[in-house]
């Protein structure tokens, strides 16, 4: 290579500058081999900043717009009065807040409302995972006497009465020749909610290699998070959402936690292993997402924690130790995405009225 004049001029300080090279160097490479950076890169995956996509349910701009309005929307119970949103609150973590689920009647669900913020990564959907996909999950709640209290014809109905929807299903769906379905409620709400991701938090910075993006207490959690075994069961791009575990694996919460008549993953398999075994939940965002636990009889993220040391591993972890476990899990807040709040068409004459009775 030619050296030009600037160059030479800076030949005296040659050595300064390869004392330079070589410390970035040094440095470099000492990023890389950072144990606790290569640890959690064996672990977890971050969120990536693109929607994932759906085998079998092409995800298109049409879809996510139906599939918005479609959360948002009332008229899916048979009240007029209860959305997804109102217990998967957008503004609000995806969730409610309160300890469980209040639905049709104003009556009380036997579980805590999970986000919907990551949904997607999860293996199956529900504490129990009895739904394999979110299009599957979401004829759920609709149908769900203490949850939106509908039957599928009535929403098809329903929908069928208002011309804007018969329109936006033939936009979503084209080539169907009836498009305005169950199935295709299902499936659009899917797309909308494969956009419901939360990218960009400060542990996903610190995976991509940004080694300033935690505090020294956050990597300490980090660190201990990995080394007590947390991993266990919270790993992969949700650090949870993959696995079911007794609650209770080394010792069996009190009633006044996990009270007896839920059993858990049982009902789904039917396998005695499966008593009382729930999925471990997604830990991102878990800052906006109180209370926790199935039966969201905890509040506090660093009761939680401790709970987890106790009934999960078997011991008992110091309270400096939550600390640090605490700072960690708040790293794993992401970016929620900007939500526009959809305007719905305005119902019809032959649009089955709002009907509060019960089934
Ligand atoms: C009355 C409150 C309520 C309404 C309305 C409701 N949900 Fe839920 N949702 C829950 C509860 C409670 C659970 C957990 C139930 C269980 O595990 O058995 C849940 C679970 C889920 C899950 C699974 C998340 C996970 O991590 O397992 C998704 C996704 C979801 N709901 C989406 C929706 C959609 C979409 C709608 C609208 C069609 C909706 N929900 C309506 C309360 C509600
Ligand atoms: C043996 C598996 C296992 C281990 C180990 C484990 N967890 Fe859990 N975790 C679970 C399960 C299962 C749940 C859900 C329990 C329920 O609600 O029934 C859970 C729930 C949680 C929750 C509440 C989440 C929510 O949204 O309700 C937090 C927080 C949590 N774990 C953190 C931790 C931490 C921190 C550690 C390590 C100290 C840990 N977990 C170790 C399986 C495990």
């Amino acid at each position: 290579m030619k050296l030009g004049l600037k160059n030479q001029c800076s030949e005296k300080r040659r050595p300064l500058k390869a004392v330079a090279t070589a410390v970035l160097i040094a440095l470099s490479i000492g990023a890389g081999n950072d144990p606790l950076l290569e640890k959690s890169r064996h672990w977890f995956d971050p969120i990536p900043e693109e929607a994932p996509r759906i085998p079998g349910n092409p995800v298109t701009t049409e879809k996510i717009t139906l599939g918005r309005m479609l959360f948002f929307e009332p008229r899916l119970s048979s009240s007029w009065w209860i959305s997804c949103n109102s217990c998967h609150n957008l503004g609000l973590g995806g969730v409610d807040h309160v300890e469980t689920a209040i639905g049709h009647g104003w009556r009380k669900g036997p579980r805590n409302s999970p986000t919907v913020f990551n949904a997607v990564f999860n293996a199956a959907q529900f504490w129990d995972g009895r739904a394999k996909s979110l299009d599957e999950q979401a004829k759920g709640p609709v149908q769900a006497a203490i949850e939106m209290n509908n039957t599928p014809a009535r929403v098809v109905r329903t929908l069928r009465s208002i011309p804007e929807y018969v329109e936006l299903f033939r936009k979503a769906f084209p080539g169907e020749a009836d498009p305005v379905t169950f199935d295709n409620l299902a499936r659009a709400i899917e797309a909308f909610e494969t956009t419901l991701i939360t990218p960009g938090s400060r542990f996903d910075l610190y995976m991509s290699g940004d080694e300033s993006a935690l505090t020294e207490e956050e990597k300490r959690g980090l660190g201990l998070f990995i080394g007590k075994d947390c991993v266990k069961c919270h790993k992969g791009v949700n650090l949870g959402g993959s696995s079911y575990h007794r609650f209770g694996a080394e010792k069996t919460p009190g009633p006044e936690i996990m009270p007896r008549e839920d059993k858990g993953r049982i009902a789904v398999t039917g396998n005695r292993a499966d008593e009382y075994a729930f999925k471990a939940p997604t830990l991102r965002n878990i800052e906006l997402t109180a209370p926790y636990f199935h039966s969201g009889k905890v509040r506090d993220l660093k009761d939680a924690i401790r709970l987890m040391g106790t009934h999960q591993l078997g011991i008992k972890l110091k309270d400096r130790e939550v600390d640090d476990l605490a700072a960690f899990l708040k790293t794993l807040t992401g970016r929620i995405p900007a939500i526009e709040v959809p305007q719905l068409p305005m119902h019809a004459a032959d649009t089955p009225r709002p009907d509060i009775s019960d089934r």
